[in-house]
């Protein structure tokens, strides 16, 4: 696999089964999957990494499914799907993690916000997110916080109100310290 070429590019129809297969390997959210909101990484024509832009209907979007196959791991094909995926993006971003990946996306640009700052629908699959961690905590399987990171086109600093938020004020701009 060393020898083969990696390539980034936008999910096909056809990518559908594979990129199933692949989030729901891992303990992700296993909703959402749909094609046309994803990229897929290649080697040998077989999908190793996937990831998405989740477009929720309140407006808002939300990075999810980052997933790259257990082999191919440690060598920068999360970091070029993530790449890939915001390199022309100019609008407002938000991620859900894990309490200790939260450096891991600051070379993108993406701050840790409280959970009330999001929008409402990624404030619902956090919570979703975290019941599932619950449950498996009660299965003695290890359980980390999950939080929530915004990404903001540069110079969009002021406290304002998201037009993106139906009949709800969001206050933006409220960082925490990760
Ligand atoms: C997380 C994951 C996608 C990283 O894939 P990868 O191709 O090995 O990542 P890269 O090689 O591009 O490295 C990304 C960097 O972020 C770090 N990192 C660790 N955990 C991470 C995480 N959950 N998300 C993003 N980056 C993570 C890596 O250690 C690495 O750091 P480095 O550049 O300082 O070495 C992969 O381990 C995976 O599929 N894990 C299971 C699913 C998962 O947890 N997805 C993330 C949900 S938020």
């Amino acid at each position: 696999m060393d020898q083969l070429a990696i390539v980034v590019r936008r999910a096909t129809e056809r990518d559908q089964q594979a990129i199933r297969a692949l989030v729901r390997s891992e303990r992700l959210n296993p909703n959402g999957l749909n094609w046309p909101n994803f990229l897929v990484a290649l080697t040998g024509g077989s999908i190793i990494g996937a990831v998405q832009m989740r477009k929720h209907t309140d407006g808002s979007r939300e990075l999810g499914s980052l997933v790259v196959a257990k082999e191919a791991r440690g060598r920068g094909i999360a970091s070029r799907l993530i790449d890939t995926l915001l390199a022309e993006d100019r609008e407002p971003v938000w991620l859900i993690t894990a309490e200790p990946n939260v450096g891991a996306y600051s070379r993108w640009g993406f701050e840790q916000i409280e959970t009330r700052a999001a929008p409402a629908k990624v404030r619902r699959n956090h919570l979703m997110g975290s019941l599932v961690r619950i449950i498996s905590f009660v299965m003695r399987r290890p359980m980390r916080r999950l939080v929530i990171l915004e990404r903001r086109p540069a110079g969009e600093w002021t406290r304002r109100t998201s037009a993106s938020c139906h009949g709800r004020e969001h206050a933006r701009g409220k960082r925490v310290a990760a």
